[in-house]
């Protein structure tokens, strides 16, 4: 599925950029030009980094405890 339609980059693109370590817009940008052109992905490529974020403290709740 194309996130940014604009630049034609996939939600596994964007997904391998967070999961790089972008941890914002412009961090997802640099790695993969998602975002890069008219901002429409801008929310989705922020619901997707959040959504990283939960899963990661999830996980690491699970190995605090
Ligand atoms: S849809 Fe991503 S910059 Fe336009």
């Amino acid at each position: 599925m194309y996130v940014c339609v604009c630049l034609a980059v996939t939600d596994k693109a964007v997904e391998t950029a967070i999961e790089g370590g972008a941890s914002d817009v412009d961090a997802v940008t640099k790695a993969c030009r998602a975002g890069g052109d008219c901002g429409a992905c801008h929310e989705m490529i922020e619901g997707m980094i959040a959504t990283h974020c939960d899963a990661r403290k999830k996980r690491l709740n699970v190995i605090a405890a």
